[in-house]
């Protein structure tokens, strides 16, 4: 099987700087959504080019191969731009790229019915409630198929047809091949319509599909979101009948490359982004959101933000923490309340529980940070690093000014800045020494008074 997805449209009612195909649902550009589906049942597959190609192609994976159509004269004209890639003996399935719900098993079960018989072309048709803007599958009275006629070039009677063309056909490649360059642009748009070429052939299947879901297309930023609640729902589904504990499917987002382990609990209003892989037994949310991290097996990660991070097993983040790019917390690591890392790796065992910044540091096993550590890593023109040795008791309210080492061991009084390196087993204090004055505020009192 030969695939063809026509993707050279301009898409105008996107209002967008960006083809309608690159735009993402669920984290996947919505072309990609269709190439994977059909990637299922083709084995090779043409995507048809055209308005902003270079930005399209951009998002194809490298090897699949592309057809470029210069001018959008039509469906029909698409398909004749690819037609070195249409093969006499073989069949071709085409659609469009802008349909991302479509799945293999809905096209699995076209191809078959497709080849229940001798045909020349199968089409795919539904019933519509309103059949706007959709070509009309019109049949004579035993039911027999006559012809797809568009909305625009539809008579009354036509137009009251609830049955429409979904848009998604396949076609015998030597048929295609041979009614293709028959197809004339003489209709109200001026446009070669590939639906004439299924009215040019013999032995037309009309393939009636239960729903319309599969097929929908997207068009405009509204349908676009319409279609995008159908896949986030299907993705969430797919968690959920995995062993996924979903608390609120209506406010939990997940993107499409995500991979959760079992027993794992979503709570709400939480975004799991990108290519994040959740491990078993884990706590997510609510309130989080997680993008590209690798999470290891019962973590517990709650009203936080989680970017590019590595957390290992048993570790706990939140409420209100902030992981960045370059994290990684070793097995038991505790993150709490207003504590900010970047690019820093944290030992096993380590507690850095409130309102804290640690940015390009390194930080053993065992260590306490205590409350308002902050790493000092930007000197005006450089990010300098900060280590910190294992089990090191760092006093709260520290600054440590890098590039500066804290040994193994070494305890640091709260209210320091460190500017040296700290020796092991050592204590560090770097404040100024506190004075008590005896009395003054009662003879500051006295004064006022006199
Ligand atoms: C098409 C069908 C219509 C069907 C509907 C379902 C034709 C003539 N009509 O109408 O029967 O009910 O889809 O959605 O086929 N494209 C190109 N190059 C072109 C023209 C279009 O690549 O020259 C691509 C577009 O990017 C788009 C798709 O083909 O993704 C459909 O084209 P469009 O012009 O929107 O067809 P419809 O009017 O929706
Ligand atoms: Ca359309």
């Amino acid at each position: 099987m030969v695939s063809l997805i026509l993707a050279a449209g301009m898409s105008t009612r996107m209002k967008s700087k960006y083809p309608k195909v690159i735009h993402p649902l669920c984290g996947k550009p919505m072309i990609l959504w269709v190439l994977e589906a059909v990637l299922g049942v083709a084995s090779r597959v043409c995507v048809i080019v055209g308005h902003q190609a270079e930005m399209v192609k951009e998002v194809l994976p490298s090897d699949v191969n592309v057809a470029y159509q210069k001018e959008q004269l039509g469906t029909a004209h698409a398909v004749m731009s690819a037609k070195d890639a249409i093969d006499p003996e073989d069949d071709v399935l085409i659609l469009y790229g802008d349909m991302p719900l479509v799945r293999k098993e809905t096209l699995e079960r076209i191809i078959e019915a497709h080849h229940s018989d001798d045909y020349d072309v199968t089409i795919v048709s539904v019933d519509m409630i309103d059949p706007t803007g959709y070509g009309r599958i019109i049949k004579d009275v035993s039911g027999r198929f006559v012809k797809i006629v568009e909305e625009l070039d539809a008579s009354e009677e036509e137009k009251k047809t609830k049955e429409v063309n979904t848009g998604v056909y396949v076609f015998r490649g030597k048929k295609l091949l041979e009614v293709l360059p028959k197809v004339s642009c003489e209709n109200q748009k001026k446009e070669y319509y590939l639906t004439d070429a299924v009215g040019l052939l013999e032995r037309v299947n009309v393939y009636k599909a239960e729903s319309y879901e599969d097929f929908s297309g997207i068009n405009n930023r509204i349908q676009l979101a319409e279609v995008e609640r159908i896949q986030r729902k299907r993705i969430l589904e797919k968690f959920m009948l995995e062993g996924v504990t979903i608390v609120d499917p209506l406010t939990t987002y997940i993107d499409a490359n995500v991979k959760i382990g079992r027993d794992t609990v979503i709570y709400p209003m939480s975004f799991i982004e990108g290519e994040t892989i959740i491990g078993e037994d884990c706590v997510i949310g609510p309130m989080t959101r997680i993008v590209n991290c690798v999470i290891e097996s019962q973590v517990s990660v709650t009203r936080s933000e989680c970017v590019g991070a590595h957390i290992m097993s048993n570790v706990s983040v939140g409420p209100f923490s902030r992981l960045r790019e370059g994290t990684v917390l070793h097995q038991n690591v505790k993150v709490g309340n207003f504590v900010e890392v970047k690019n820093s790796k944290i030992g096993a065992n380590t507690k850095a529980q409130h309102l804290t910044y640690l940015g390009d540091s390194q930080i053993g096993e065992n260590v306490n940070v205590g409350a308002g550590t902050i790493t000092c890593n930007f000197d005006g023109k450089r990010k300098n690093q900060t280590v910190i040795e294992d089990e090191v008791f760092i006093g709260s309210n520290t600054a440590l000014v890098a590039p500066v080492r804290v040994k193994k061991g070494s305890f640091v009084a709260a209210g320091s800045t460190i500017t040296q390196d700290v020796p092991e087993w050592s204590l560090a204090i770097a404040r100024a020494k506190q004075e008590n004055k005896l009395g003054w505020v009662l003879r500051k009192k006295q004064k006022e008074e006199s």
